[in-house]
């Protein structure tokens, strides 16, 4: 059987699922048809399980059909999240994987547009910023079929930054908005989106935060079975993730941060879960000697609920990810945010996130300042309360019922 035969099949057997499902839950406003929900890469995961939980536990139930592009592939960066965060198996998998953006994102927009003829959803259903959330966005506005976009609104006015023009144009061809953080909506409004499409929910990240912290891998189990020496539990570690471009695309700056961090090694040791772009940059740039003789634990990504319990325990954790910012200021743990600037201004002003770019000595003055006070404190954001994707169902739910259809009159 050929991969496509497989997906033929699957997708006439998820079709007939779906068919069931929508006969026995009629909404008004959709005839039963779907939410086509599409994820494509790691950071969509924990976004898309607490918004499908809530879905289908609505009364009556949406009904809910999972695409996944195939932007992420590696069971590192995909498969172990499906499985932790219990997100049921794509009902279609479009499997584009890596190439430059034009084409990663031509070609999800290429495969997706038959999908969608087929499956005629009530609405598709994005989230974040990734390549997979615009291709797909952008082939359902053009085909008529409402978007809804979740997590919008947030922006670091960086249009280096490719997830930029991701969240820009995703949100003008959006028809309702779900927002984690006020801000989100004076940057929409000033782009013209209408108020009445912006819903301030919260933040689903968050929701998964919470339903998993007690599930989270002591962070010395997960020491142990990587190799850390016995003591880093007791010292106190930093933890790092690393993958932005504009930071491991360069050699000169690759090189630059990976100094500091050698440095912030002597005041913490840090777990360093590396991207597979970084570990590929690593080498080709021939950088791999730099951390050899450092307390730098190099390990391959983590899953969800290893990172989790990392965090939880972790003295400080250095990150150019958006979610981990806002994950870390969920938890109370210092944040050092090692990018220019932040689309989640919140994690800074009220939360634990402190922005320092990539200059060397800032990033080991903040880090030394850090380990030596406890960093900087901080608390919850409003609404970051677990809720965020039992208040986005049942605004969905509410507008597809008042018919999703007349859009455009919002
Ligand atoms: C994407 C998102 C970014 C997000 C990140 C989380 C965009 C524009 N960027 O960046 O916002 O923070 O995911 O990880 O969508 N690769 C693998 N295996 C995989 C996936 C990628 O080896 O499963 C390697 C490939 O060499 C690939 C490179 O990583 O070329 C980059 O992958 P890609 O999906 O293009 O972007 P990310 O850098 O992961």
């Amino acid at each position: 059987m050929t991969p496509s035969d497989a997906q033929g099949r699957a997708d006439a057997q998820g079709r007939a699922d779906a068919q069931g499902r929508a006969d026995a839950h009629s909404r008004s406003g959709t005839q039963g048809r779907a939410v086509l929900c599409v994820v494509g890469a790691r950071p969509n995961f924990m976004k898309i399980a607490p918004v499908i939980r809530a879905m289908k536990a609505a009364a009556p139930p949406l009904p809910v059909r999972l695409l996944h592009t195939g932007q992420h592939y590696d069971p590192q960066m995909n498969a172990q999240y499906f499985e932790a965060l219990g997100i049921p198996d794509p009902d279609i998998n479009l499997e584009v994987g890596s190439a430059s953006h034009a084409v990663q994102t031509a070609e999800i927009m290429r495969r997706f547009e038959p999908v969608l003829d087929r499956e005629r959803p009530a609405a598709v259903l994005v989230v974040g910023d990734v390549n997979s959330t615009l291709a797909c966005a952008l082939v359902a506005a053009k085909k008529g079929v409402p978007v809804v976009h979740v997590e919008a609104g947030l922006r670091s006015f960086d249009r280096a930054m490719p997830e930029e023009i991701n969240r820009v144009l995703t949100d003008q061809i959006s028809d309702l908005l779900f927002i984690t953080e006020k801000s989100a909506r004076a940057n929409l409004l000033r782009e013209g989106v209408a108020d009445a499409r912006i819903h301030f929910v919260g933040n689903v990240m968050i929701d998964t935060l919470r339903d998993n912290l007690k599930k989270a891998v002591p962070a010395r189990e997960t020491l142990r079975a990587r190799g850390a020496p016995p003591d880093w539990a007791e010292r106190g570690f930093a933890v790092l993730t690393l993958h932005r471009p504009s930071n491991v695309d360069d050699p000169a700056v690759l090189a630059a941060m990976l100094g500091a961090i050698c440095e912030v090694s002597r005041r913490a040791p840090v777990v360093f879960a590396l991207h597979p772009r970084t570990r590929a940059n690593i080498e080709r740039f021939g950088l791999g000697a730099r951390l050899t003789d450092a307390a730098v634990l190099q390990i391959p990504p983590l899953g969800y609920l290893e990172l989790l319990g990392l965090m939880q325990s972790a003295r400080l954790v250095l990150t150019d990810s958006g979610g981990i910012q806002e994950e870390t200021t969920a938890l109370g743990v210092p944040c050092i945010t090692l990018r220019e600037n932040t689309e989640r201004p919140i994690t800074v002003e009220e939360g634990t996130n402190t922005v320092v770019g990539q200059d060397p000595a800032r990033i080991v003055a903040v880090a030394d300042e850090a380990v030596r006070t406890g960093g900087k404190a901080g608390r919850v954001p409003e609404l970051w309360d677990g809720r965020a994707s039992q208040r986005i169902a049942a605004a969905l739910a509410a507008w597809l019922d008042r018919g999703a259809a007349h859009r455009h009159a919002a």
